[in-house]
């Protein structure tokens, strides 16, 4: 408040500098976010294993992501697309989320229920089922797809990876659901898809028998750096995309992938490992999603491998207590979705999933979008509570509350998704 006629006074006689003034302004310590203390001292006195004080957070360098494994510097987005993206893409299918299987697979869908005249007649909502086969064997899951009717045009869509549960086409058309608001992205312009992470692998230590990971290795075990479940929601999720492919009033050029936290790092991989997916919006995602693993702020590397080891690759497992020696930082799953675009968004109370860790990471990408010839977030500060930042290809918000996602949040990101996709 006491700054307000300084700046006033600052932006009339000497308008020039306006900009210079509102950046000191916004960067202000009172007004970018911080970790509320008395949540701090809380949740450490709740859990002394694990950090959350600032001043706590181990010193690091990040890998650079224009450095190539050979000492070299990346100069042209030429070098980026040839050698270096392959290089970083490869790390972190070894080292993290596991290497998808090579096996040739047959894929069908069958539509399994259709409603033709959603809310009011403006979309059509339609249950699918995806159907994988290698040879005489095969593995299914369920998914459901609303498109506009009265759109004027092929429109964009997201593909939401709901790690909570399905909601049927039956369920969706009778309640609206903040998880995955159908009637909203109708209204919005965009069409939407959806399915459920444990149709496809089963989210549980000892659910491999039953998923789609088990399905393509015919039941033997998985060797050390083979694909792990988050990957494997990942690959679903490049399946419906496969769908809305072949529907006219969709623009599959123009498709988001979207999930809420480990739903979250699942929308930030798949965006990696498919470079169809438009913009990747990950949500709370914490640790082995967009917060940097080399910060150790919240969950770690040791607590998320020992209580998850179905979502990582075992090597991931190795630098529990040692991420400052990863290869990659998690920064490098932004810039590997570069020159696409990127939506990352944080909760005020959601601590586990370091807030600032998640922020960090896109500003670490920033030189990757840039030698791509495209803008993105490079503001050092983390924006204030309850806004929103955006520039070129990257979006961030952090609203007050907890852990999760809703409407607001949706809302956000939409906003943001307009600037690309629209
Ligand atoms: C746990 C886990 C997180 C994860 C979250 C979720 O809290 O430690 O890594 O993001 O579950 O998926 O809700």
């Amino acid at each position: 408040m006491q700054r307000h006629p300084l700046l006033l006074s600052v932006v009339f006689i000497l308008p020039a500098m306006m900009f210079t003034a509102r950046a000191s302004i916004s960067q202000d310590a009172s007004t970018v976010w911080q970790a509320n203390p008395d949540l701090v001292e809380k949740l450490t006195r709740q859990r002394r294993e694990f950090n959350y004080v600032e001043s706590k957070v181990p010193t690091y360098t990040l890998p650079d992501p224009l450095v190539s494994r050979d000492g070299s510097r990346v100069r042209s987005p030429k070098e980026w697309n040839d050698s270096r993206r392959g290089e970083i893409l490869d790390l972190f299918r070894d080292q993290v989320y596991g290497r998808r299987p090579d096996t040739e697979y047959s894929l069908r869908f069958e539509q399994t229920a259709e409603e033709t005249q959603a809310f009011d007649g403006s979309a059509t909502g339609r249950e699918m089922k995806a159907i994988i086969e290698i040879g005489d064997r095969s593995f299914s899951f369920p998914f459901v797809v609303f498109l506009l009717n009265n759109a004027p045009g092929p429109t964009p869509a997201v593909i939401h990876i709901n790690n909570r549960y399905f909601v049927p086409l039956a369920t969706a058309l009778e309640k609206s659901d903040p998880f995955w608001p159908v009637e909203m992205f109708i209204d919005r312009g965009y069409a939407t898809a959806s399915f459920h992470t444990s149709h496809v692998d089963p989210d549980k230590k000892d659910g491999y028998a039953e998923g789609i990971r088990s399905f393509f290795a015919d039941g033997d075990p998985p060797d050390d750096t083979a694909w792990r479940s988050l990957s494997a929601w990942g690959w679903a999720a490049s399946r419906v995309l496969d769908h809305l492919e072949t529907i006219d009033s969709i623009d599959a050029s123009r498709v988001a992938v979207s999930g809420h936290s480990r739903g979250g790092k699942t929308s930030l991989w798949a965006a990696c490992e498919d470079e169809r997916f438009a913009i990747a919006y990950s949500n709370n995602s914490g640790c082995g999603g967009a917060a940097l693993s080399r910060r150790a702020y919240g969950e770690t590397v040791e607590r998320i491998t020992s209580s998850f080891p179905h979502w990582f690759c075992k090597p991931f497992s190795d630098f529990a207590g040692r991420e400052h020696e990863l290869p990659v930082d998690q920064h490098e799953v932004i810039a590997l979705i570069a020159p696409r675009g990127v939506y990352v968004a944080s909760a005020d109370e959601d601590l586990w999933a370091d807030p600032k860790g998640e922020y960090a990471s896109i500003v670490a990408a920033a030189p990757v979008f840039e030698r791509l010839g495209k803008q993105s977030i490079q503001t050092p500060v983390m924006p204030p509570l309850g806004q929103q930042r955006m520039d070129g290809q990257t979006g961030y918000h952090i609203r007050s509350g907890g852990h999760g996602l809703g409407e607001l949040d949706w809302g956000l990101f939409l906003d943001f998704a307009d600037t690309l996709l629209k």
